[in-house]
């Protein structure tokens, strides 16, 4: 096992409604399996700079248990890539733009964050913004497995 501390970044369009969740999910999750990470989540996009995530997000993911403090909206910026060991898209959208973005040299640190849930028939989250209460949850439920995925990963060593 490596003794390297990881530092994951999660990123969505927004940084209000997935990527927020996927931070405080795998926060937490982490903590309880014993993996010392460091976990941030950033946008794409600067619409909602310095905005606090969702409250539909924040409400769906409180009642499983979740925290969201100190979370405030970011846009990716270029140091960002330098700083994490793995920056992970909820979809294919946001991978493409990421990768228009990421130095040659840091390439290799993208993917997607379902490649961590192979079982499930789903590759990408889902963008929950424009629809109703039901898409926060689905989107958990992935991120929730997702997390369990790449727990193991980092267990044994096969990131
Ligand atoms: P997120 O969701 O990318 O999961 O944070 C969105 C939030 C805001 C918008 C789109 C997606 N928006 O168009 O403002």
């Amino acid at each position: 096992m490596t003794l390297t501390r990881k530092a994951i970044l999660f990123i969505c369009l927004g940084n209000i409604c997935r990527s927020p969740t996927a931070e405080a999910v795998f926060k937490k999750r982490s903590k309880d399996a014993g993996i010392s990470v460091w976990c941030d989540s950033a946008g794409t996009g600067a619409w909602h700079q310095d905005e606090r995530p969702d409250k539909r997000a924040i409400s769906t993911g409180r009642k499983r248990g979740y925290r969201f403090t100190g979370q405030t909206s970011r846009k990716i910026e270029p140091s960002d890539f330098e700083d994490f060991d793995l920056i992970l898209a909820m979809d294919k959208q946001n991978l493409l733009a990421l990768s228009t973005m990421c130095p040659q040299e840091h390439v290799h640190k993208l993917g997607l964050f379902l490649d961590y849930a192979p079982h499930t028939d789903a590759d990408e989250v889902p963008d929950p913004y424009y629809g109703g209460p039901d898409g926060f949850d689905h989107v958990i439920d992935l991120i929730e497995i997702a997390s369990e995925g790449l727990i193991k990963a980092i267990k044994f060593d096969t990131l």
